[in-house]
């Protein structure tokens, strides 16, 4: 494996549409001595964002791109990237989706944390699906991005238990606590190999 330092820790941005909890664990993953990352820019096509308020927080530049737009806004949004460096993108919670331009441009540079244990619950309210259908097991997957939503190759996966009591509350919950140490994990894994 290569030992990266300061020096060469891998560029990264991360997309979010909203609350940015897990930006916020992806940050705080960052700073720890063996992360491969380094966050550089923090983009969202929200100005209303929650998360947004990591950017000062920690020090970390944000933009806000408008994408009522798509062509105009990918333009602005690989200036962006190509401007910061960037070679990494990690989707949180970002709920456009990318060109094909842009998801060729970063081949196998993008990646995504999704509520559920694909194949199973492509796109909303996984959860919501999973209770309805008595499910046994819920989770979170981190996957690449390809130009089939939610259908790339799957970096890791986390099942969680789901208990007789649970309800859309208390289930959503327990799984956002384990993609913010799922997604982590699995960007170790990624630049592992
Ligand atoms: C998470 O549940 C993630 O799996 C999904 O969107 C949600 C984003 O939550 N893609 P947050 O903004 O990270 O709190």
């Amino acid at each position: 494996m290569v030992q990266l330092t300061g020096n060469n820790l891998i560029s990264t941005a991360v997309f979010i549409s909203g609350r940015g909890t897990n930006l916020k664990s992806l940050i705080k993953f960052s700073k720890k001595k063996n992360s491969p990352i380094n966050i550089k820019l923090i983009i969202s096509n929200n100005n209303k964002a929650k998360g947004l308020k990591y950017s000062k927080s920690y020090k970390i530049q944000k933009k806000v791109i408008d994408f009522k737009n798509k062509n105009i806004a990918e333009k602005k949004l690989l200036n962006l990237l190509s401007k910061k460096k960037i070679r990494f993108i990690c989707l949180a919670g970002f709920m456009k989706i990318l060109s094909k331009k842009i998801i060729k441009k970063f081949s196998g540079k993008i990646v995504n944390i999704h509520p559920s244990l694909l194949p199973k619950y492509k796109g909303l309210n996984t959860h919501q699906k999973a209770l309805k259908n008595n499910d046994k097991y819920s989770g979170c997957t981190v996957h690449y991005i390809t130009d089939k939503v939610d259908s790339g190759k799957i970096i890791l996966q986390k099942k969680v238990k789901i208990k007789r009591k649970d309800s859309l509350n208390t289930l959503t919950k327990k799984v956002l606590l384990e993609e913010h140490k799922l997604y982590p994990r699995a960007i170790s894994k990624v630049f592992k190999n």
